[in-house]
C-alpha cells in the first residue's frame, strides 16, 4: 500500500429532517449569508422556502444569487464573486446539486482571498483563505458535498476543468433524502452513472490497496442492487437516502486510500469535452466514455479490469471483454446511453471531439492518454 493522509473536514448532517440544525449551525457564522441556487427547482418543490425561512429565523440577512446552470460556467461564478464583494458577505450557503454546490466553492476561494476564479483554477495563485460554506444536497451524483473539488466551464478558453483544495471541503453538509424525492428519472439515472463513473475512477488508479478496492465494489454492488429498483420507484425514500450515501462515499476519500493517487480522471477529462461542446449532462458523457475507455485501455489494464470484473461478478475466471460488458449492460438496464449516437451526436461530432481532446490533451492520473489512445477511444464511442 502506498503512503496516505486521512482528511475529511466535512461535518455531515444525514436523514429526514435534517435541515432543523441549520440554523445551529450557523449561529456564529456572521449577519450576510449568500445563497447560491440553480435554475429554480429548488424553488419550484419548496426547499428554498424551507431554507430561507430557517435563515431568517436565525437572523440572517439573505443575498441570493440564483440560476446557476447544469455544467455551471466560469461567468455565473464570477458574477456571484462580485455580487459577495458588494455586499461584504460573511458565509456561503449553496442549495442545490453538484453544479451549484462546485460553484459555490469557487466562489469563496475568489471572494475569500481577492482573487480571480480562473487564475485559482489554473493554479496561478494559490488561495489561503475560506469563508464558511454550507452545502444542502438536493442531488445525489457527484458527491462535492463531502470533498474538495469543484469543476467549472470556461466557453472563452474551450476548457472544463477541476480544482481541488483542502480549503474547499463544505464545512458542513446537510443531506435529506426527501430533498432528493423530486429528481426525474433522467437526472436518477445520471446521478447513477456518475457514482459508478467515481467509484471506477477510484479503481483504476494504481498500486495495492486491496481494502479501498473492496470499497469500490462494495459501493458498486450496492448500487446495482437499488438502482433498478429506484428507476420504478423514485419517490421512494428508502432507495434515496442508499443513493444518496452510495454517492457520498464514491467520492469522499474512502475509496482513494492507499493508492499511488487520489483515482485515475481520464475519463471524466475525456467527458468533460462532450459537456463543454454540447451541454450534455455530466452523468451521460460518462456512461457513454467510459465503455469505451475501458475498451481502449484493455491492451494497458487488462488484469485491473478482470480483477474488477470478478469482484463484481464473483466469477474467477471472467474476461476483460466480459466485464466491460457487464458494466454496459447496467448502463442499458437502468436506461443510460451507451454509445456516443444516444447522445443525438454523429460522425462529424465525434471529429470535432478529438480535435478538441488533441488540443486539450486530457490525460488520466495513472493510465497516460496518448493521441493514439484518443484515436482509439473515439473508434469505440
Ligand atoms: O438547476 P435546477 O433548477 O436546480 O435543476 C437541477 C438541474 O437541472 C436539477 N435538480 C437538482 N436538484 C433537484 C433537481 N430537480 C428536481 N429535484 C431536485 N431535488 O438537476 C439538474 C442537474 O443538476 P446539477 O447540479 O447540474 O447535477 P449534478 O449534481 O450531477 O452536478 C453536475 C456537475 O458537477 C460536476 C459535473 O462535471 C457537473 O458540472 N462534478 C463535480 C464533481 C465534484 N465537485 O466532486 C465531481 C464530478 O465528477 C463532476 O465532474
Ligand atoms: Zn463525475
Amino acid at each position: 500500500m502506498e503512503n496516505f493522509t486521512a482528511y475529511n473536514p466535512t461535518k455531515l448532517h444525514f436523514g429526514k429532517n435534517v435541515i432543523e440544525q441549520l440554523p445551529e449551525t450557523i449561529a456564529s457564522y456572521g449577519q450576510k449569508v449568500l445563497l447560491l441556487t440553480g435554475k429554480g427547482s429548488v424553488k419550484k418543490y419548496g426547499y428554498y422556502d424551507q431554507v430561507v425561512k430557517k435563515l431568517q429565523d436565525a437572523g440572517k440577512t439573505v443575498i441570493e444569487f440564483s440560476g446557476i446552470k447544469p455544467n455551471p460556467t466560469l461567468v455565473d461564478a464570477e458574477k456571484a464573486v462580485q455580487l459577495a464583494q458588494t455586499h461584504q458577505i460573511d458565509f456561503i450557503v449553496a442549495l442545490g446539486g453538484g453544479s451549484v454546490i462546485d460553484t459555490a466553492k469557487m466562489v469563496n476561494m475568489a471572494y475569500a482571498n481577492d482573487l480571480p476564479v480562473w487564475d485559482i483554477m489554473k493554479h496561478k495563485v494559490e488561495p489561503r483563505l475560506k469563508k464558511s460554506l454550507i452545502a444542502i444536497l438536493t442531488l445525489a451524483a457527484t458527491g462535492t458535498e463531502m470533498n474538495g473539488a469543484a469543476v467549472l466551464q470556461n466557453h472563452q478558453t474551450q476548457e472544463k476543468i477541476g480544482y481541488f483544495s483542502t480549503l474547499m471541503y463544505p464545512e458542513v453538509s446537510f443531506l435529506d433524502p426527501s430533498y432528493t424525492l423530486t429528481v426525474p428519472k433522467n437526472q436518477t439515472v445520471n446521478g447513477i452513472v456518475d457514482l459508478i463513473a467515481h467509484s471506477l475512477e477510484a479503481f483504476f488508479s494504481g498500486g495495492f490497496a486491496p481494502l479501498s478496492d473492496r470499497f469500490v465494489a462494495a459501493n458498486i454492488l450496492e448500487t446495482m442492487d437499488y438502482a433498478p429498483k429506484l428507476c420504478l420507484d423514485l419517490k421512494n425514500y428508502d432507495l434515496r437516502a442508499r443513493m444518496m450515501w452510495t454517492a457520498t462515499v464514491a467520492e469522499n476519500g474512502t475509496t482513494m486510500h492507499g493508492r499511488t493517487t487520489s483515482g485515475d480522471w481520464g475519463t471524466h477529462a475525456l467527458a468533460h469535452h462532450i459537456s463543454l461542446l454540447w451541454d450534455t449532462p455530466h452523468g451521460q458523457t460518462l456512461s457513454v466514455v467510459f465503455p469505451a475507455w475501458l475498451k481502449a485501455m484493455s491492451y494497458k489494464i487488462e488484469a485491473r479490469i478482470k480483477a474488477l470484473g470478478s469482484l463484481l461478478t464473483g466469477e474467477k475466471n471472467i474476461s476483460a471483454s466480459e466485464t466491460i460488458l457487464f458494466l454496459e449492460k447496467f448502463f442499458e438496464q437502468i436506461g443510460a446511453p451507451i454509445r456516443f449516437k444516444a447522445l443525438g451526436l454523429n460522425e462529424r461530432d465525434k471529429q470535432k471531439l478529438l480535435d478538441l481532446w488533441l488540443i486539450n490533451r486530457p490525460s488520466g492520473l495513472n493510465i497516460e492518454l496518448s493521441p493514439k489512445d484518443y484515436q482509439q477511444i473515439i473508434s469505440f464511442l
